[in-house]
This record gives structure tokens, sequence and C-alpha cells, in this order.
């Protein structure tokens, strides 16, 4: 038996529950946030549970925490006392480790303090017993899920938790003159995907307008085709590896084994925007990157994710699909050319 805090994007968790349902047979189930957030109790131990949704890892499960212990809220001091003490008496679990600690509340929690004033509490007592408290590239996280009368308290490394972030929420700096917000979603993909964008020469984008993905391929050295029949924000044009197409991406063609990257964010049809990727792939190198935004406008988000990854399958391997915090009504399919 082990307890789990699931996390997925706003409305999303029926899905992510599905998926894990799949996984591992018996998951039984609880919301805590509607839509968003939900116990999981798995008749699996920790370690089983945690291979099972590795091995194949929901795309809607933005984060996932282990539930090592239980806290009755008081609404007062004794909860963080009590938060205190449970990390002295774990004190061989954190010594001469880089710890962080991440908390969050849902909206109606009796827990009265803050995430700040959680997080400043508790990083005194882990430099009390030795434990060296960060923000960035923790070793291991104290994850603390604030619910309405319960705090569920996880111990467990970035990968065991599916991200480095609260909840899997990422947040990038926002940067002045910024094209579009777009731009967090192909940051978090390389992130999510472990790639390294300045690694690749030439990049198609397709659906490319205003630009937020064409900017951060151009900043990293990448020569960029933008295929779209919106304008480019003006700044782009400026750069000399940029070339531009105002025009439909079904009226483009190139040389065979042009771009060892495609990206593509076409907000379109799932099955338009399989075939316009599939009439392109020709211009990718083999062995080529995909990075691509799949719209989820049906009520089967699982089905039409099925149809699409199984229509692109016929030329790429798919390397992981992703709902990504950044991805609003779509996720993001990070494929390889075969
Ligand atoms: C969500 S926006 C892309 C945002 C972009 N990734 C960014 O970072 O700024 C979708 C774009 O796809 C373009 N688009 C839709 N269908 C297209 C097609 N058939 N060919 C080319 N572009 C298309 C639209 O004109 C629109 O500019």
């Amino acid at each position: 038996m082990s307890q789990w805090i699931g996390t997925a994007n706003q409305s999303y968790a029926s899905y992510a529950m599905e998926e894990l349902r799949r996984l591992i047979e018996g998951a039984a189930f609880t919301q805590l946030a509607a839509g968003e957030v939900f116990l999981m109790n798995s008749p699996q131990s920790r370690e089983t549970t945690l291979q099972a949704i590795h091995q194949q890892e929901p795309i809607f499960l933005r984060h996932v925490q282990p539930v090592d212990r239980t806290i009755e809220i008081a609404g007062n001091a004794n909860d963080l006392e009590q938060l205190s003490d449970m990390v002295r008496h774990a004190v061989l679990t954190f010594v001469n480790r880089r710890t962080a600690v991440h908390i969050r509340r849902t909206s109606n929690t009796a827990y009265l303090y803050s995430a700040a004033d959680t997080k400043a509490v508790l990083d005194a007592v882990l430099e009390e017993i030795g434990a060296e408290p960060v923000v960035q590239q923790p070793e291991i996280i104290i994850a603390i899920y604030a619910a309405v009368n319960e705090l569920y308290i996880g111990f467990g490394t970035p990968s065991d938790m599916l991200s480095d972030w609260p909840g899997g929420a990422v947040r990038f700096q926002r940067e002045e003159g910024q094209v579009s917000r777009a731009k967090f979603k192909l940051l978090e993909a390389e992130r999510e995907f472990g790639l390294n964008y300045a690694k690749y020469q030439k990049a198609l984008d397709v659906g490319a307008a205003p630009g937020g993905w064409t900017s951060l391929l151009l900043e990293r050295g990448l020569r960029v085709t933008a295929v779209d029949p919106a304008d480019l924000h003006p700044s782009l044009l400026e750069y000399p590896t940029l070339t531009y197409l105002k025009r439909n991406a079904s009226d483009v063609k190139f040389d065979a084994g042009s771009f060892d990257l495609l990206v593509c964010d076409m907000s379109w049809s799932p099955m338009l925007m399989c075939k316009l990727v599939l009439d392109l792939e020709p211009a990718l190198a083999k062995g080529a990157t995909a990075i691509i935004t799949v719209k989820l406008m049906h009520r089967k988000p699982l089905q039409t994710i099925r149809d699409v990854i199984s229509r692109l399958e016929t030329e790429f391997a798919l390397q992981k699909a992703k709902q990504l915090f950044h991805n609003r009504e779509e996720i993001t399919l990070y494929l390889q050319k075969k």
C-alpha cells in the first residue's frame, strides 16, 4: 500500500487518473482540488508504484508526491511545530543533503501559514539538523500539500516527483520585449525532454507567428525557416539567420533532409496538423527531432492523442508525450524521425 498526491493541469485531473488507473490495478482516487489535485491510494508499494509511473509516464500527470505523513490541521502554530518535529525526526534523510521545501495550499485550507513562511521555518530546522536548504537542484524535496483539513507530506527526489518545481509548476522569467508567451512552452519542452536546442543547426517552424518559438531558436544560434501566413514580430526580421515564408504550410516545399529540427505549434485540428507534418517530413534529415503541440479540441483527449501518435508513428518514433505546465488545451509531443 502507498499513498500519493497527483497533480494535473486545471481540468485535466480526470485524464491523469484514467491513465493511472490503467497503470496501477486497484488504484483508488479522491479529489482534493477539483479537476487538478487528487489523492491516490495504490495497493502497490511505493517502489512498485513509482516503477509503473516511470515505465510509462502518464501524459496528464504533471507531478506526483508520495504521502509519508498526514497531519490533521489544527489551524494554529501547532501545525508548524508538528512539521518541524517531523523534519527533525527524519534527520538521517536530510543530513548533508541539498534539501528543498515545496509547499502548496488549496484555496480553502485551514492551514494558516503561507508557503514562504512555512519554508522559512523548515529551512531553519534543516540547518539545525545539518542539511542544506536549497531552492534549485535539490537532491531531496520535502513536499507538503495543504488540503482543507490535512497536511500531506512526502519526501522524495525530483525524479520521484516528475519535477523539481512545486507541483510541477515550472516558472520562467518573463523577458523584456518577449514576442509571445508561447516561448515558455518551447523552453519547458527543452527542459522536460532533456534537449539542448543549441545543438541543432537548421530548424523549420511551422505556424511560427508571432514568433516566440522562432525567437528562442534564433537566440540559440540556429538558422530558422519560419512558415506562417500571419505576420512575424518585426524584431525578428533583423536576424540574417531567419528565412520567413509568409505562406500556408501546405504551399511550401523544401529539399530532402534540409532540417534537423521541426517545431510546430499550429493550434489546429490534430488530424490536419498530422497531414501537414507528414507532408513536410521528407524535408527532415534522418534522426531529426520534432516538437509538436497537439490541440485537444474534443471530449476524448486520450483517444485523440492515440490517433495522432499512431499516424505520426509511420514516420516518427515517439520519445515522449506530455502535457506541460505551459500547455493549455493541448499537449506536446517529442518525436524523432525514423
Ligand atoms: C499558436 S500560434 C503559434 C505561436 C508561436 N509558436 C509563437 O511562439 O509565437 C499558431 C499559428 O499557426 C498558424 N497557422 C495555422 N494554420 C497554419 C497553416 N496551415 N500553415 C501555416 N501556419 C498556420 C497561425 O497563423 C498562427 O500564427
